[in-house]
């Protein structure tokens, strides 16, 4: 009797033994899983800087309302991102301003949305966002460095050896954080001499709702603080403001971006042979777009700046499990790309 009872208990302590080891597996497993992915998520944003593409268009809703005539689909961009594009591309000469056009908006200021309204309605390889695939060496190289590079050797921005910069014909999102920072506004400069008849493009964001963006994304802002800069981006933070990136406050930054964006003005504006053209981001930007540019507004992002805010906080919004796939399945990657100011015309 007492012998069955002492089993029975002990039989009882090893399966509550057990269970309790397996219970806490299945937490350990769980925790490396999500530190994983957290990982990963955050190399992503260190390694590219890249605005993740996919909210912006999300399929589910692009066929709302969209005029009859105007039909999107699916694709993948030569960086190896998910997007929509007209199914049939414009040609080139639609487009209403000079080319090349150099998009100096800062990242998490519209950058994306910008590059991907090009893309959508000239078609893919149109327009290089931060990074493009370097036949040579069948990588993707970062448009800054390439322009550094150039810089450097006092060569026209976008000369590449027998490579494919100078094809595309619109440039965005090309700061670089490798090494120093090479930021857009350093190649102003450069613009005016090689490119006076090319085109500045700058889309304004309120400044406060630039920084709440930008703060919430990766370590964007503390790179733009702790870099090695140039003067010039130096002189552009207020002269109160602190050296240690933590010690930032929402007044510094607003400065800085108000700084910059004057800046960008200043030299538009400046230039005769350029064409400045400045664009609040606002529930408008799509319909001056198609005005001033000429490619449909049904390219310009479904999801606003300000609906965005909204969708981040919504763990269970489509387009962000979308988005969270998208970077699961594939990391950028170098695809080829032919297009060129003929293909579409
Ligand atoms: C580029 O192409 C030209 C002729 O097409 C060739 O002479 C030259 O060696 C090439 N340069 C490089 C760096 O491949
Ligand atoms: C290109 O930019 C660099 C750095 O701003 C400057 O030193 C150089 O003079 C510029 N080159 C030309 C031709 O304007
Ligand atoms: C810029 O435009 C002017 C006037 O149309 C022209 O004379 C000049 O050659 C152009 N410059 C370049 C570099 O294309
Ligand atoms: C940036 O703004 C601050 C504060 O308004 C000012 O002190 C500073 O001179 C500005 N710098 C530039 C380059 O405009
Ligand atoms: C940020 O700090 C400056 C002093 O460096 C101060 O004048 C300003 O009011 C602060 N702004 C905010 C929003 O705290
Ligand atoms: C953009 O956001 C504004 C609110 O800031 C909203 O009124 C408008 O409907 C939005 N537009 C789209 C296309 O989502
Ligand atoms: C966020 O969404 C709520 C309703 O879901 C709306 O009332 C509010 O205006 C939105 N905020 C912004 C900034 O769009
Ligand atoms: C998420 O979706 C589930 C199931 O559809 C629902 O029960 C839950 O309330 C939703 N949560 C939020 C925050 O919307
Ligand atoms: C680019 O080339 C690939 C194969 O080389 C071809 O499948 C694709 O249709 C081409 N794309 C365009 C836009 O011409």
């Amino acid at each position: 009797m007492e012998a069955t009872t002492t089993t029975t208990r002990q039989q009882f302590s090893t399966t509550r033994i057990v269970k309790f080891i397996f219970v806490l597996a299945c937490f350990f497993i769980s925790l490396s899983g999500r530190l994983l992915f957290r990982i990963e998520t955050l190399k992503f944003d260190e390694h590219y800087n890249m605005p993740s593409y996919r909210w912006w268009y999300d399929a589910s809703k692009s066929n709302s309302n969209n005029d009859n005539n105007v039909v999107l689909v699916d694709d993948i961009d030569e960086t190896g991102h998910d997007v929509q594009r007209l199914e049939r591309p414009m040609p080139l000469s639609i487009v209403k301003v000079p080319t090349p056009i150099f998009v100096l908006t800062l990242p998490k200021g519209g950058s994306t949305t910008i590059h991907q309204y090009f893309q959508c309605g000239l078609g893919i390889g149109a327009s290089a966002h931060n990074r493009y695939p370097y036949a040579q060496s069948n990588k993707l190289k970062h448009v800054g460095i390439t322009m550094r590079d150039n810089i450097k050797q006092n060569k026209p921005l976008l000369t590449v050896d027998n490579d494919s910069l100078d094809k595309y014909q619109i440039f965005s999102d090309y700061d670089s954080f490798k090494g120093s920072l090479f930021s857009m506004i350093d190649s102003l400069d450069n613009i005016s001499k090689f490119y006076p008849n090319s085109t500045i493009l700058y889309v304004r964001r309120d400044p406060s709702d630039w920084f709440r963006s930008a703060s919430n994304f990766g370590s964007l802002l503390r790179r733009f603080r702790s870099s090695e800069k140039s003067p010039l981006v130096e002189s552009l933070f207020s002269p109160d403001s602190p050296t240690r990136p933590a010690a930032m406050n929402e007044t510094h930054w607003t400065t800085f971006y108000e700084n910059y964006s004057d800046y960008v003005r200043k030299i538009g504006s400046e230039h005769p042979s350029l064409t400045y053209l400045e664009v609040p981001l606002d529930s408008n930007t799509d319909t001056v777009m198609q005005e001033r540019i000429g490619i449909t507004k049904q390219c310009w992002g479904r999801a606003n700046v300000s609906s965005k805010k909204n969708e981040t906080k919504n763990s269970n919004d489509t387009a962000i499990k979308n988005e969270i796939d998208s970077t699961k399945r594939r990391g950028p990657i170098a695809l080829p790309r032919n297009w060129t100011a003929d293909t579409f015309s």
